[in-house]
């Protein structure tokens, strides 16, 4: 039961679970290949992991471009020669209500959360087949769970990306392990970073506030998951505060 040099890479790294998760694996001996948007993110977990010991490499990544993650992969087997685990964590969460018609909104959570997932798996599945070996994680929501006003869409994509996930686990055999994980309210930037409605981010923080729990449960959530025997696959797990509905 291992994540000591494992070479793992994360979407969304930047912030958030993401950032948290990198963290939480390298401070494990993971081998970390961040990828986000924000260089400036990037570059400082990569700093606050190679400060503590940790080794990381990264690259700006934008996951509503297929090449983007290719790249992200190649990084990961030219600096650290090898990816043994992929964790599809880029998410957007621009919710509202349907009559608002922010169809661009809906447009951009197919295309970061679903599209971008599935570049992830795309990118990773030809590496993983040559090694031998391989996980896939990717980082779903129990808003597709429980299903509530102004999250139609975004859970849409999340449930969506849960039908994949099971389908991939079928088709994975005995070598590739697949992993979906569907956090709760989580104290990130999610709903500033993405929400545009103003009033529905503002019921979103209200409930944030009296809700949300650290990212480190998250992080701790993944590291169960690869932690586990290479003949173990942990298939879901859903970590959400213990005071949500
Ligand atoms: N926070 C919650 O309550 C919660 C609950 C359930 C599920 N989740 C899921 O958890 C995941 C992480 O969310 P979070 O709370 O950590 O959000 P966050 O704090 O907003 O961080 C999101 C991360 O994703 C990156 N990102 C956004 N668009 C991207 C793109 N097109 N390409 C590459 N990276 C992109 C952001 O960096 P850049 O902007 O620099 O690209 C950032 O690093 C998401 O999939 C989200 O749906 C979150």
């Amino acid at each position: 039961m291992t994540i000591k040099d494992k070479v793992v890479a994360i979407t969304g790294a930047g912030r958030g679970i993401g950032r948290s998760t990198a963290l939480h694996l390298a401070s494990r001996g993971a081998h970390m290949v961040l990828g986000a948007r924000s260089e400036a993110e990037l570059s400082a977990v990569a700093a606050e992991i190679e400060a503590a010991g940790g080794k990381a490499a990264y690259r700006v990544t934008d996951v509503t471009n297929r090449s983007d993650l290719e790249s992200l992969v190649v990084c990961a087997c030219d600096v650290f020669g090898r990816l043994d685990v992929i964790v599809n964590n880029a998410g957007i969460g621009p919710i509202s209500r349907f009559d608002a018609l922010h169809v661009e909104d809906w447009d951009a959570m197919i295309d970061v959360n679903l599209r971008g997932t599935l570049y992830g798996i795309a990118a990773s599945l030809p590496v993983f087949a040559g090694q031998g070996q391989g996980h896939v994680v990717n980082v779903l929501s129990t808003a597709g769970l429980k299903i509530v006003p102004t999250m139609g869409v975004y859970a849409a994509t999340k449930n969506a990306l849960r039908t994949a996930t099971e389908a991939l686990r079928q088709e994975a055999g005995s070598k590739l392990r697949v992993t979906e994980v569907s956090p709760g309210f989580i104290d990130t930037t999610f709903t500033d970073s993405s929400i545009t409605d103003q009033d529905v981010r503002a019921a979103i923080n209200k409930q944030k506030e009296q809700l949300a729990i650290s990212p480190d449960a998250i992080a701790r959530a993944i590291a169960f998951a690869i932690e586990q025997p290479a003949d173990v696959e942990v298939g879901s797990i859903v970590v959400r505060p213990t005071a949500q509905d």
